[in-house]
């Protein structure tokens, strides 16, 4: 067991606090990792205020990478000195999605057996099961990803939640490629890595649609080629249109990603989608919001398919260290996603500014 630093949200709606924790060795199947960057993402914000469960005291931040300090005595996955990035669906290899060959779906996730604690032993629930605003913190080995270690570690940390379920979205649940039209709706972190995802994977037009002009032009640095501000004009009717422009008839883009989490929006998306087209909800709802009446006619005559995208579809072995190559090589930039570095104790800061829309990330820095 070792002792660090790191930033536990104590009780509902209460400001995070930088306190001493509770670290054991890893055992069979996990790993401590040395965490150097950490990004901060709204669910660390909503695990504070209380609205993914009552299971306090969380240790927040999930989005990181570091180094591989020990491993338990089994794991031959990772090893010390490994530069990895945290991932929370450490598939498990052997359930119903794992043994048909689709472990991007695994349904038996798992996260490290032993827990860590407060300095008096209360038991800590790590945010989605990684806990990363800490010095160290103890996972499961299957949650390392090893990437190539020169790599900048802000940049690539954020591979770990929010970016990669926006090119996830785009790459793997889209199947977005050349030849393709796609539009996202909603370009926060993950609607702007969604952009990303769509300009990497050859697509062209790519539209992005926001009620914040700022959030466009964020858009426009990753790589879409148009877009609306859905507060002054019908984005579907502009989608339409823009897309005619390239493909003779058009009714809308073939990849329309929803990535705000909402039943109005999901509605723009289904009727801004062409023929044949692909809906993806990257946004996640809250419980009490319900698919919009649509005719069940439009359903069938529209044809194509309606997907929801978990984590981006993401498979963290295969696609953490393509995309750390794609960066590496100047062809996704992972930099334009880091606002500012901040140090473990500026995470209320970086919550306030979150309501802003200045602000893509704020990275913590180790
Ligand atoms: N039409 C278009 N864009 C909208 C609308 C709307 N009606 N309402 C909000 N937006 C935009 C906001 O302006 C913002 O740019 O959606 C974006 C949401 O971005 P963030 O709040 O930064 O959220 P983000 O981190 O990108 O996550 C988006 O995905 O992972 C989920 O839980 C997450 O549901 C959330 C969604
Ligand atoms: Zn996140
Ligand atoms: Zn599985």
């Amino acid at each position: 067991m070792q002792q660090v630093k790191a930033v536990v949200a104590k009780a509902k709606g209460e400001p995070v606090e930088l306190v001493t924790i509770n670290v054991p060795d890893p055992g069979p199947g996990e790993a401590v990792v040395k965490i150097q960057a950490c990004g901060v993402c709204h669910t660390d914000l909503h695990y504070r205020e209380g609205g993914i469960n009552d299971e306090f005291p969380f240790l927040l931040g999930h989005e990181a990478a570091g180094i591989v300090e020990a491993v338990g005595d089994d794991v031959t996955s990772v090893a010390p000195g490994d530069f990895v990035i945290l991932n929370w669906r450490a598939v498990c290899g052997d359930c119903r999605a794992c043994n048909r060959g689709e472990p991007q779906y695994c349904f038996a996730t798992f996260n490290a057996t032993q827990k860590m604690t407060l300095e008096d032993g209360t038991e800590l629930s790590p945010a989605l099961g990684i806990g990363a605003f800490a010095e160290k913190t103890l996972v499961a080995a299957g949650q390392c990803t090893k990437v190539d270690p020169e790599a900048r570690p802000a940049a690539v940390g954020l591979l770990g939640c929010g970016v990669m379920a926006g090119i996830g979205a785009a790459i793997n649940t889209g199947a977005a490629t050349r030849g393709n039209s796609v539009a996202v709706i909603g370009c926060g972190g993950v609607g702007v890595a969604a952009v990303a995802g769509a300009a990497l994977s050859g697509a062209s037009p790519v539209i992005a649609v926001d009620i914040d002009a700022k959030k466009l032009e964020a858009a426009t640095k990753l790589g879409a080629t148009h877009t609306i501000n859905s507060s002054e004009v019908d984005p579907i009717e502009e989608i339409k249109r823009i897309c005619g422009e390239t493909y003779a008839g058009a009714e809308g883009a073939d990849v329309v990603i929803e990535a705000v989490g909402r039943p109005e929006t999901w509605k723009q998306a289904f009727y801004a989608r062409d023929l044949a087209g692909t809906v993806v909800l990257v946004g996640v709802p809250t419980p009490d919001m319900s698919i919009p009446e649509i005719p069940l006619i439009d359903v069938f005559g529209r044809g194509g398919s309606l997907k929801s995208s978990w984590y981006g579809d993401c498979l963290p072995s295969r696609d953490f260290p393509m995309l750390v190559d794609l960066y590496q090589q100047g062809r996704l930039d992972l930099d334009a996603f880091v606002t500012e570095e901040i140090g473990i104790d500026d995470i209320e800061a970086a919550f306030d500014k979150m309501h802003g829309g200045d602000v893509l990330r704020s990275v913590v820095i180790l």
